[in-house]
This record gives C-alpha cells, structure tokens and sequence, in this order.
C-alpha cells in the first residue's frame, strides 16, 4: 500500500511545518531566555521538597483539587505582589494561573477579537502579541513610541481617527513597564492619559507586565494601568523572566466578568501544578531578594553588551537605553536591512532578533534589531558582538573598519 499521506487531509488554516529543532547557535542573542547562572537551584530544590511533602498527595486530582484559577498560594502570592509592588488592589480570586503569560495573550483574543476587527499596538513590540492578534484576523495599527513608551498624542490622533469611521479598536496591547523591545517605562502622567483615553473611546486596555519584575537598582515604576483604571484593564504578567521560562508560569488579573470567561477558555486542564507549587513556595519566602541579585547581574551584562556594541560598531549603532529586563533594541543606518544578515550571521554562530519581526511595519524596522543578553556569559556577549560586526562589515560595509576601536587590526 502507498504511504499515507496524512498531511494532504490538513484544515486550510493548519500551520506550516515547524523546522526540526537542530541545536542553539553558539552565540544565541534572541528570544527571552534566562541567565542559566542566576537560576536559584538550591532554593528551588528546597522548595520542591518543602511543597511536595504538604500538598505532594493533591497531585493525584486536577487542579490540585482547588479549581481550574490555580494552586491557592501561587495566586495568593501573585495577588500579593500586585498589590505591593504594582498598585492593584485585589485577592488570590481576582488571578488566574495560565500556562506562561502568552496563553493569556491567546485568551484575550479569542475573547475579543473577532476577524476583520482593529487592535492597537506599539509601533514595536513582542513578537508573539502582533502574531496572535493577526492570526485571530485582527487588523494591528502601530502606536507610536519614543524613549518613554507610548506617544500620547499620537495615540489620540489615532483613536479620533478610528472614532470618526465608526471603527473601534478591541484593545490597545501595551507593555508599560519595561516595553519589549525597547526597555522604557512610561511615566505616570502618561499612564494617566492612556486610562483616561481608553475610557473617553471605550477602548479596553490590554496590558502586558511580563518584565516589570526586573528594574535597574534603584528604578520606580508607576504603579500599573490596572491599578490606575482596574476595570478598563486586563492585565497579565509571568514567571518566565523573574523566574524561569521553562517553567510555563504566567497569570492574569482582571475584573470578574472577563476573568470568568479567561477561566471558560482554560480548557487544558490546568497549568503543570509541581511548576506552581515550587514558585509558590520559593518566590513566598524569597522574590525579593532574587529579583535583586537577578536584576544585578542583567544589569551587569547589559553594561557588557552596551561596551562591546560601542568598541565593535562605534558611531553605527544607536541604542535605546533598556531600564531593566533582559534585551537590548538598537538601530543601523539606513542603508542597512538586517533581514540580510541573518543567514551569514547563523553561518558564523550568531543569532539574533531582526527588528521587521518585533515591529508592526516590517519595512519601518528594516534597520533595527533585538539582542537579549540574559543568556550568554560576559566572555560570548564580547565574542558575539566582535563577530557580528564582522558579519554586519562583510555584508554591508558598516560597521566602517575605524569604528572598530577595539581591535583596530581586525
Ligand atoms: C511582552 C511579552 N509577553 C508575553 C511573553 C510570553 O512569555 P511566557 O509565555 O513565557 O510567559 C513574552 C515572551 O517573551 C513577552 O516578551
């Protein structure tokens, strides 16, 4: 008999094939991976024996026994903190666990984006958000930024616009708190603005705190938008950056009624529950002294990364200056359009995050990038850079060889 061909009987809308995954390049500066020193094993191993010895039993039921929000002191934990660190008031029966924050990005939108709908986005921002909206058949507008995040009067124009063709966005998608990619905060006047627009459009708000565990020493940030205005706001946030990507721990926080429906799409029987037990009882005892010693050390390698990009690409590159987290955006001249450096940069064991993928114009991004220095060690940040500028030079001729302080013989 022939081989069956399965595949020939896919829906129309089924993904393209996935590549086979063949291994990390040796100098990976993409994605939102974690500093594999700064991963707190012992505590993390105490943790797990301190959980599983009190609740260990409740594995046997799902859900732990406690309902499909999640295991009770994880959100007893994320309220919590949302209340003293962020502002928003609430108990653990305002937070749903999801599976990583980005499946609260796929609850929003099969909630409320339906195709041929508008969301509002930042002009640059996370991947997967843009991805989602537009797969749910969202048409994305590109909210404006500068240093400070969202351009209020920009968005204004924007909205009035809409307003006047009878057109109103589902939600703006904002990442307030250090934006990804470009590590601003947005200060709370503006903050003030953005609540008081989405209630004057009726616009929701959709905000996205997935880095705001990891400032500099000694940066505030404004309280959230959802403390601000907890009605117009869903908010999500994650473990993966204050914590540990691999874990898949993320959370929600909204008013009833749109939690309840958040809960109606959590059909996946709920999030892994040894992840939730050992958060829970290490970030109880222990999130703020780790969100310290992680910040640090970021911030560490990001003052690494900041002196090699100056050595290797000299006057080439302007940075934006990240006020914590773990990414770094920055842009070439003109002339450039990275797209046609990613084959020679993987080539040469370099891999990064051209701008056209964490944008909503492609084209406007075509000469920006994203690289995450949370990964590498200081030793590879140094190596990475020095050879993609070599890369960068072969490719485009920029960076010039006198940028090149550093090793001027190179
Ligand atoms: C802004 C933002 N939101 C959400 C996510 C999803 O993260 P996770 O699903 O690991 O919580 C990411 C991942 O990098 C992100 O950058």
């Amino acid at each position: 008999m022939d081989q069956f061909d399965l595949t020939s009987r896919l829906a129309a809308d089924a993904p393209a094939p996935a590549p086979r995954f063949t291994g990390f390049p040796r100098y990976n500066f993409i994605g939102g991976h974690n500093d594999p020193a700064l991963i707190p094993l012992p505590g993390l191993i105490e943790a797990a024996r301190a959980a599983l010895g009190r609740d260990g039993t409740k594995l046997a039921m799902y859900n732990l026994s406690q309902g499909p929000q999640g295991y009770l002191p994880l959100r007893q934990f994320v309220a919590g903190k949302l209340a003293g660190h962020r502002g928003i008031k609430g108990t653990a029966e305002d937070v749903l666990i999801t599976s990583g924050s980005g499946q609260g990005i796929d609850f929003v939108n099969r909630l409320l984006v339906a195709p041929g709908d508008t969301v509002l986005i930042e002009e640059f921002s996370y991947a997967g958000a843009i991805t989602r909206a537009r797969q749910s058949g969202a048409k994305v507008i590109g909210l404006p930024l500068d240093a400070h995040g969202i351009r209020i009067d920009a968005l204004e124009t924007i909205l009035a616009d809409l307003a006047a063709r009878d057109i109103r966005p589902k939600y703006i998608y904002t990442i307030p708190t250090i934006q990804n990619p470009t590590g601003s905060i947005l200060p709370l006047d503006r903050r003030q603005a953005l609540v008081a627009l989405s209630a004057r459009f009726g616009v929701p708000i959709f905000e996205d705190e997935c880095y705001a565990d990891l400032l500099w020493h000694g940066v505030a940030a404004p309280p959230a938008l959802r403390a601000l205005a907890p009605s117009q706001v869903v908010h999500i946030g994650s473990f993966s950056k204050s914590l540990a990507p691999a874990l898949r721990l993320g959370y929600a926080s909204a008013d009833w009624p749109m939690l309840a429906r958040m809960i109606a799409c959590k059909a996946d029987g709920g999030t892994g529950a040894i992840d939730q037990m050992v958060a829970a009882e290490y970030f109880t005892h222990h999130f703020t002294g780790h969100v310290a010693t992680l910040s640090t050390g970021l911030a560490a390698k990001l003052a690494v990364m900041q002196d090699a990009l100056a050595a290797e690409f000299g006057t080439a590159v302007e940075t934006w200056a990240p006020e914590g987290g773990i990414f770094l955006w920055m842009k070439l001249p003109d002339s450039v359009d990275v797209r046609a450096l990613v084959a020679p940069a993987l080539a040469a064991g370099i891999a990064f995050n051209p701008g056209p993928e964490w944008a909503v114009d492609a084209e406007a991004a075509k000469s920006q990038l994203r690289l995450c220095f949370a990964l590498p060690t200081a030793q590879e940040i140094r190596e990475g850079v020095a050879a993609f500028a070599r890369v960068c030079r072969e490719v485009t001729g920029i960076p010039p060889r006198s940028a090149n302080i550093a090793h001027p013989g190179d």
